[in-house]
């Protein structure tokens, strides 16, 4: 039977990763801004959410042409961000670069191009009347967020960059305690190609051109690719990606309020996997969503209240609906709430 890692086991796999594993070039210039947004809230005491959001890639080579990627465009995170600055919450954004941002998401990444919600004017672009009355309330809350100072947003496209930022962040906010909360919306990959199996250039679609394969240091490499062209076949061999989680929960964020999301598409399965999440991790709340009807229905499970499914009611459903989002914020702040005046068990 598969034995649970300790926590040693967690630690180890922690210090191999980043170890093997690079940070992004940006890591230093990012965490200074996270760590100003953090003090300058941490002196008014404002609440802090960090709110993942997006899909994240696995590429297949260094010099990258060819990647892994997930279906998330970011509708969960950015309209749940939303949501939290608009109940007094300051937002670290950290989301797949070119994903959905909150508050321009009702402008982009749809099949109408935001120039058509424009006109010309003598001379001068306007929006068009039937536009005004919402884009002066978006550009309201927007501009709220800009001037207070809270929104902060932070982008990652490979799986890498992604644990880097989570890690440094999450490090940044431990003085914020009880105040700091985790929301962890982003699809985050479960396999990908480690630095030491990576090839440098593209993999090629005939063998007659194959290269001796060569990491990004110019030296050949002594473990055979992950990704690699065997006959005319594309062979993919990924490992998988140690879950950070645990790390989170016990070590990053120790007294901070930790959601994370679980997906699946077998209903049979769903509230088992996410029960199973809460008590190996030992965090503060799962939320389960099924990939076919995530706009409408989650299931919250933790520790405290059991399975409580939330659902949008059926007239309000339609396949662009984004309500489901102020329920699940207004249900995880309360539990913030409850966290911080110290829970019942
Ligand atoms: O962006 P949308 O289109 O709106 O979709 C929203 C969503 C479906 C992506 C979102 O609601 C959601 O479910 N996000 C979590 C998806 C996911 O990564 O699920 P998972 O079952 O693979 O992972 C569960 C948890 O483990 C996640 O909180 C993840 O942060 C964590 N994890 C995952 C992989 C990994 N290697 N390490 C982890 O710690």
């Amino acid at each position: 039977m598969e034995q649970p890692p300790t926590s040693s086991g967690f630690e180890a796999a922690e210090s191999y990763y980043f170890t093997e594993n690079p940070p992004p070039k940006n890591l230093k210039s990012n965490m200074v801004l996270a760590r100003e947004f953090i003090n300058r809230h941490a002196d008014s005491d404002r609440r802090v959410v960090l709110v993942t959001s997006g899909g994240t890639t696995v590429p297949l080579e260094e010099q990258t042409v060819r990647y892994i990627d997930n279906f998330s465009a970011g509708t969960r995170g950015a309209t749940s961000a939303e949501y939290f600055l608009e109940n007094g919450y300051a937002v670290i954004f950290l989301h797949r670069q070119f994903s959905l941002l909150p508050y321009s998401r009702h402008y982009s990444h749809n099949t109408r191009s935001f120039l058509d919600y424009m006109k010309e004017e003598n001379g001068r672009v306007v929006v068009e009347e039937q536009h005004q009355e919402e884009m002066v309330r978006v550009l309201g809350q927007y501009n709220a967020a800009k001037n207070e100072n809270k929104l902060l947003i932070l982008s990652f496209v490979t799986i890498t960059e992604y644990l880097w930022m989570l890690r440094e962040a999450a490090m940044l906010m431990r003085p914020l305690g009880p105040n700091a909360m985790f929301y962890l919306a982003a699809a985050v990959s479960d396999f990908f190609v480690p630095k030491d199996r990576m090839v440098e250039h593209k993999i090629q679609s005939s063998e007659e051109f194959a290269q001796t394969h060569m990491n990004g240091k110019g030296e050949v490499q002594s473990k055979t690719p992950a990704a690699r062209t065997e006959g005319k076949s594309l062979i993919i061999d990924l490992e998988p990606v140690p879950k950070f989680l645990k790390q989170l929960v016990d070590g990053w964020a120790p007294d901070g309020m930790i959601v994370s999301f679980k997906l699946e598409t077998d209903p049979a399965i769903l509230v088992k996997k996410a029960k199973h999440a809460l008590n190996k991790y030992a965090h503060h709340l799962v939320i389960g969503n099924l990939l076919l009807t995530r706009k409408w229905e989650v299931v919250f499970v933790s520790k405290m209240d059991g399975e409580q499914w939330i659902r949008v009611p059926s007239r309000r459903r339609t396949r662009s609906a984004t309500g489901i989002e102020s329920l699940i914020g207004k249900a995880a702040s309360q539990k913030d709430s409850v966290e911080e005046d110290g829970p019942s068990d």
